[in-house]
């Protein structure tokens, strides 16, 4: 079924018409800054991910409602946590195209492009702790063969690396909120460092590349995304939270839910993504999130008061489940702000409704 950006096509599932009216509303966030991509190639590794996916959707919005001339999208995804699912609306669009192949390996990529996004890897921290080595080089070979893709390019306008805010690590209290100079207080051989200590590195070449090549290369640091179109069985919190909720089961907790996080709705983090790597300076990193801090327990309280559910407490079979875990997670937005004019516009109660319509439907 062709994707037509039209929410009144009775042929579109509830749950599609919530991310397309999400990828409407990223489009509507972007505003004018979207235009530089009118016609255009973009390649986006993981494109079948929740962000990667993200991404695509906006473009193919921007494809049936504004350009004239469409863009071409190259997704390649080698659906190590991506769905084929997630992108089968788009089987028969004439602008995507979907490879399935493991950016970490030698992947060509005959079409020539013009944007580049790397938003492969794998985030949940359940699933990199189980494929540690796997983490580690999509953030580090995976990047790399899409920088050497880029390289190959005759008119490249612009790369962006997803890095993460998990590179700050467990910031003492003077440094939260975060801006983008604190270095970090990271382990570099806990459980958790597969991921973080990748990503700190992939930032290293992101800049690497820009000094060598005049790479025109920005890095973006997401702060907690969540929304619809996030697996629900991803193993972090609010797809968990999402998954009881939508199930009428308890909202059961493996911590005493003190540790904090701010969470962006995928719309507002979508159209951020965009603007770094649209009109960021070149060579720099960037957070991307919301600055409103809440505890799990509360974000917990609120999934229950808007679903019904009660929050439970249990203790994780897991030894390690909480090693490294940052107790606090906030962004300093005034880079980004000043930068790249970006400002969520989501607030946690309307994003988690959103979010809990879409689990719904994807549970029925
Ligand atoms: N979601 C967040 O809040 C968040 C926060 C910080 C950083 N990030 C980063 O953003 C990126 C996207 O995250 P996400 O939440 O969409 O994760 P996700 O797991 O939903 O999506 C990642 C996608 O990359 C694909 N992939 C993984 N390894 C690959 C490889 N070697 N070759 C090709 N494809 C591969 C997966 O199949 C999946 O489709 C990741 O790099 C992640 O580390 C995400």
């Amino acid at each position: 079924m062709p994707v037509n950006g039209s929410t009144g096509d009775a042929t579109v599932t509830a749950a599609e018409k919530i991310l397309r009216e999400d990828a409407a509303l990223a489009a509507n966030a972007l505003g004018a800054a979207a235009d530089a991509m009118e016609g255009s190639t973009v390649l986006v590794s993981g494109g079948a991910g929740f962000l990667g996916a993200a991404m695509v959707d906006m473009l193919v919005h921007l494809n049936a409602n504004r350009w004239k001339r469409p863009a071409k999208v190259l997704v390649v995804d080698n659906f190590v946590t991506g769905l084929p699912a997630r992108l089968q609306s788009l089987a028969s669009d004439p602008n995507v195209r979907i490879l399935n192949a493991d950016i970490s390996r030698d992947v060509e990529i005959s079409e020539p492009f013009n944007y580049a996004i790397h938003a492969a890897g794998i985030a949940s921290p359940i699933i990199y702790r189980a494929k540690p080595l796997q983490t580690a080089d999509v953030n580090v070979w995976g990047l790399r063969r899409m920088l050497e893709l880029a390289r190959a390019q005759a008119d490249l306008r612009g790369f962006l690396f997803f890095s993460t805010s998990e590179i700050y690590g467990d910031p003492d209290p003077e440094h939260i909120p975060t801006r983008e100079d604190y270095r970090g207080f990271v382990s570099c051989t806990g459980p958790r460092a597969c991921y973080d200590e990748s990503k700190r590195f992939g930032e290293t070449l992101a800049v690497v590349y820009h000094q060598e090549f005049g790479f025109p290369i920005r890095c973006v640091r997401p702060f907690n995304v969540y929304g619809a179109g996030q697996r629900i069985d991803d193993g972090r919190i609010i797809p968990d939270l999402m998954k009881a909720a939508a199930h009428n089961e308890p909202l059961v907790l493996l911590s005493d839910g003190r540790a904090t996080r701010s969470f962006c709705y995928i719309a507002d983090a979508t159209a951020g993504f965009y603007r770094a790597m649209l009109v960021g300076h070149p060579g720099e990193a960037y957070n991307i999130g919301n600055e409103h801090e809440v505890s799990i327990r509360e974000v917990a309280d609120l999934v229950s008061r808007i679903s019904g559910t009660p929050v439970t407490f249990e203790k994780s079979i897991d030894p390690h489940y909480l090693t490294d875990n940052p107790q606090r997670r906030c962004p300093d937005l005034t880079k980004s702000r000043s930068h790249l004019d970006y400002a969520p516009f989501t607030s946690l109660e309307d994003g988690i409704r959103r979010t809990l319509a879409w689990a719904r439907e994807v549970s029925r």
